[in-house]
């Protein structure tokens, strides 16, 4: 029987998604038990780690509701089977990455780990459960996990639900505490599958004024998703394309943005010029975004959207591209300092970060980097340079210097170059900065964050992205 009183939550990933989720609603009702459970054991013990600065993922506010909730009714374990076994309400929130290998390589999300969760609900449940799909899935997986699930073949009943997740890394907590908008897709035609989305939609209530809340069948949830980081993303690509002309123009990309951003039905959201996007989530759901659209032969729509994808490459680019240029065609054996590697600025997370391309690139042309970043480790920053596989470990070992200070970070360096805005970088004593460097000292500023007019007075050459 489903039933819309929740007592007990089982959330399987326990990851940038997983777990800080998992944390607001056990905060925000004491009375659900809520247990995230994965299958990396590593990341369940960070979890429970009696240091809150252990945990596995920096963002602002989670330790605050850890804190406050892990023990009392918010359990990190690896008991997955116990897990789904307990639990009337189970959340999928596993990683759902593009594919890299077969059909749609490249291009489609990769749903075997959300298709092995499907799989071991199956196996292990033995009373009826409601399913949300928390990951961000391609439109009409839900229909996939249902066959799944009823084919087991125990007389158990499942209700799928969409609820996908729109919170940002690094305001993750503050998104969730104060989400524009709850996504509920449900079977809403029939009684058990409306009893399902007001079974969630009463846990949101807790917190959620209900008029945010809103129930979609299911593929439109499943869609929404999609589409909206697509927007997000074009307005990023639109605004980095700008800046290039801008750059050519004598215009001034942050004048122009607030003009532009002024205008109510534009607004001044996701105007920000930067190096190009990066994230987990950008890239991986428009390439599958586009991969839907040309299976349904809808190649126009395609071609419409994957040019986002290329604005960003070339911003990637371009960005390298002016340093080179900028230090005189060169820069072999020159030392060039990344102040930041995370994506953005407030997390730990490095997935496509930009910051990864422009130094590879770099490291092509023999260039020396040193890359401070306040929360990213040195481990991450070699694992995401290695991952790419352009050359053996032992060139970049050389080459790739990783500080845990940014005036050792800088010192000597050839040029400066800031990829992620950590608020941080606008208060350093930047005329030590400048005599402890190379002369000329170029400053490359991917993130518009210091004050320029400041830094060429103190004798730097700034570059600033757009103008
Ligand atoms: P993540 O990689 O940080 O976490 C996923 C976790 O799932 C990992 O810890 C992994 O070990 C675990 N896992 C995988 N298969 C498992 C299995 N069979 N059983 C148990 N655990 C398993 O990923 P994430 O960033 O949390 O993203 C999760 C989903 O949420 C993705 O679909 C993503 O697109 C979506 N999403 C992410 C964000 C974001 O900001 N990161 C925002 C919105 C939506
Ligand atoms: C994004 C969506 O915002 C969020 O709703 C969804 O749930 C997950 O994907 P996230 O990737 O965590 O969130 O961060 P976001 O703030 O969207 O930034 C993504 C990238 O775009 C970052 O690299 C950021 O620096 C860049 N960006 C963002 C810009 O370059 N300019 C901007 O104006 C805004």
């Amino acid at each position: 029987m489903i039933t819309d009183t929740i007592k007990k939550i089982c959330c399987i990933g326990a990851g940038y998604v997983g777990g800080p989720t998992m944390a607001v609603i056990a905060q925000k009702c004491p009375d659900i038990e809520v247990t995230v459970v994965d299958i990396n054991a590593r990341r369940i013990e960070a979890w429970n780690d009696d240091d809150l600065n252990k945990l596995p993922i920096y963002e602002p506010g989670l330790k605050e509701v850890v804190a406050e909730a892990r023990g009392r009714n918010l359990f990190f374990s690896t008991d997955i089977e116990k897990g789904i076994r307990e639990a009337e309400m189970i959340f999928i929130s596993v990683n759902t990455p593009t594919k890299t290998y077969g059909k749609g390589k490249g291009m489609a999300a990769d749903l075997v780990y959300v298709e092995r969760c499907a799989r071991q609900i199956a196996e292990v449940a033995k009373e009826d459960k409601i399913i949300v799909e928390k990951s961000t899935l391609p439109v009409r997986t839900a229909q996939a996990i249902k066959s799944i699930l009823d084919d087991a073949g125990n007389g158990v009943r499942y209700q799928i639900l969409s609820n996908p997740e729109f919170l940002s890394e690094g305001t993750a907590i503050n998104d969730l505490h104060n989400a524009d908008r709850v996504l509920i897709g449900g079977d809403g035609s029939t009684v058990e599958g409306q009893a399902a989305m007001d079974a969630l939609t009463k846990i949101y209530e807790r917190w959620m004024p209900r008029e945010k809340i809103l129930q979609t069948n299911v593929w439109s949830s499943e869609l929404s998703k999609l589409i909206a980081n697509a927007f997000l993303a074009q307005r990023v690509s639109s605004i980095n394309a700008v800046s290039a002309l801008c750059e050519k123009t004598g215009a001034n990309v942050e004048e122009v943005a607030k003009a532009v951003g002024a205008d109510k039905r534009i607004g001044d959201k996701f105007l920000k010029a930067s190096p190009g996007f990066g994230g987990s989530c950008f890239k991986k759901d428009i390439l599958n975004l586009v991969y839907i659209c040309r299976s349904l032969n809808l190649d126009e729509v395609a071609d419409y959207w994957e040019q986002v994808i290329m604005i960003n490459d070339y911003q990637k680019h371009r960005f390298t591209d002016k340093i080179i240029s900028t230090m005189y065609d060169t820069v072999t054996d020159k030392k060039i300092t990344f102040f930041g590697w995370a994506f953005k600025k407030d997390t730990n997370d490095t997935r496509e970060s930009a910051a990864i391309y422009v130094a590879d690139k770099l490291l092509e042309d023999k260039a020396n980097i040193h890359v401070y970043d306040p929360k990213v480790s040195e481990t991450q920053i070699f694992k995401d340079i290695f991952d790419l596989d352009t050359r053996p470990h032992e060139e970049t070992k050389k080459a790739l210097k990783v500080s845990k200070n940014p005036y050792e970070a800088a010192d000597k360096a050839h040029a400066i170059a800031i990829l992620t805005e950590w608020d941080e970088f606008k208060t350093y004593d930047w005329q030590r900065i400048y005599e402890n460097m190379q002369k000329p000292a170029f400053l490359f500023d991917g993130r518009n964050i210091v004050d320029a007019r400041e830094l060429k007075d103190t004798g730097f050459k700034v570059y600033q992205i757009g103008k």
